[in-house]
């Protein structure tokens, strides 16, 4: 099985086009896999990604199989990576440095094999792209072992790209979490009230219909609701008993002001971290602070986080208040319901009411 010079240009405009139509990254990588799978006719393809921290190799993408991870010096994906050197392999179960224990694990036989060692930009090997088992029992040929270093070269440059993306958005996330613990600590309260609010934001999100990606989101931006707070004065924000109107002013402002905080970031999850903070005490009813916002014109992230934190809050022992029990917890949601709350999300809530006690539960402060 080969391709002509004209069928493999086809080929490859094909797959980028194809690449470029698809925006999660998920599937993209799906599609590079592909490409260098069946540009070479392989049976399966896998990409694997170098962890330097941990030394191992583990499966971003693979065929047929659940992720795996290995220690990186281990196998023939090891050892290309480790040498920085592409491999050929056409008799792979008679080869030395055949690492078997993923075949006798899945139950798959390895035949045939190559390996292209991936680079970032600074020439640094960020993992390899393996191929098994050239289809019809033919072997890999140093045209093969041409075109997919082709395909890789490529795909590296994407992967390089995804993988630091995936970082920066593991950094925003910490940041952001870190952030939320800080503006709690700041008013006492209790260590996990942020993961809680979090955890019931996420659920609300997930019941109303939100997109995963949306839900996911609204999880990670949550805790950030009362960051505010960090800039109100410690003689208000942890008096022990109930704030004049004059105090209540004041605390009001921790809304505008965690907006105020956000608002200028480019980073999308902060963006959505300023519409939660602007937004959880607003009311559906309109009567609510900072700007009266009614109805679904509130942002569902915000509608969404209102309900979350009321819950947590009274359920909560708090500076100036005793916990609630449930019972009355309830009720103040059956009667705030489109006055305070979205209706629809208070029928949410109330349904499936056991879930929230459940989160409740497992994050339960010590
Ligand atoms: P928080 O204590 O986390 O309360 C968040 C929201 O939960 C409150 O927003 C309110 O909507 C609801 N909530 C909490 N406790 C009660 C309660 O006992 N009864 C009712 N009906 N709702 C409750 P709100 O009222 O806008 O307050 C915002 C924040 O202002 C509170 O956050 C808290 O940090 C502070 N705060 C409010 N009232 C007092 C007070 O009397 N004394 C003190 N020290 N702080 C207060
Ligand atoms: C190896 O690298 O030797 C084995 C990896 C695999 O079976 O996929
Ligand atoms: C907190 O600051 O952690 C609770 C106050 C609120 O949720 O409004
Ligand atoms: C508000 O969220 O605007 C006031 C608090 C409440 O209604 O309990
Ligand atoms: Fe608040
Ligand atoms: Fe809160």
């Amino acid at each position: 099985m080969k391709r002509n010079a004209e069928e493999l240009l086809t080929f490859i405009l094909d797959t980028i086009s194809n690449i470029a139509s698809v925006h999660q990254q998920e599937k993209l990588l799906h599609e590079l896999s592909k490409m260098c799978r069946d540009i070479v006719f392989a049976d399966r393809c896998s990409i694997w990604i170098l962890d330097k921290r941990h030394h191992t190799l583990w499966t971003k993408v693979a065929d047929g199989v659940e992720p795996i991870s290995m220690d990186a010096s281990k196998g023939l994906v090891g050892n290309a990576v480790n040498d920085n050197k592409a491999l050929i392999i056409n008799d792979v179960q008679n080869d030395v440095r055949f690492n078997n224990a993923i075949d006798k694990k899945t139950g798959y036989l390895t035949q045939t094999m190559m390996v292209i060692p991936m680079e970032n930009k600074n020439d640094e090997v960020i993992g390899a792209i393996q191929v098994i088992n050239k289809k019809e029992d033919e072997t890999f040929s140093k045209l093969d072992l041409k075109y997919l270093t082709l395909a890789a070269s490529y795909a590296a440059e994407t992967i390089g790209t995804i993988l630091l993306l995936e970082e920066i958005d593991k950094t925003q996330k910490e940041l952001i979490y870190i952030m939320g613990v800080t503006g709690e600590n700041r008013s006492k309260e209790t260590g996990f009230h942020v993961k809680r609010v979090a955890e019931y934001s996420w659920l609300l999100a997930k019941l109303y219909g939100l997109p995963p990606s949306e839900c996911e989101r609204l999880r990670d931006v949550s805790p950030m609701h009362d960051i505010g707070k960090i800039g109100i004065a410690d003689a208000i924000l942890n008096k022990p008993g109930r704030l004049d109107d004059g105090e209540m002013d004041i605390m009001k402002t921790h809304a505008k002001l965690g907006h105020d905080i956000l608002r200028y970031s480019e980073l999308p999850l902060l963006k959505a971290a300023s519409i939660v903070a602007y937004e959880h005490h607003e009311r559906f009813d309109g009567t609510g602070y900072p700007n009266q916002v009614e109805g679904e014109e509130i942002h569902i992230f915000g509608r969404i986080t209102a309900l979350a934190d009321v819950f947590d809050a009274l359920g909560s022992e708090r500076v100036y208040k005793k916990a609630w029990d449930d019972e009355r917890i309830i009720a103040l949601f059956q009667e705030e319901k489109g006055k305070h709350f979205d209706p629809h999300l208070v029928d949410l809530f109330l349904e499936h009411r056991e879930d929230f006690f459940a989160i409740r539960k497992e994050f339960a402060d010590v």
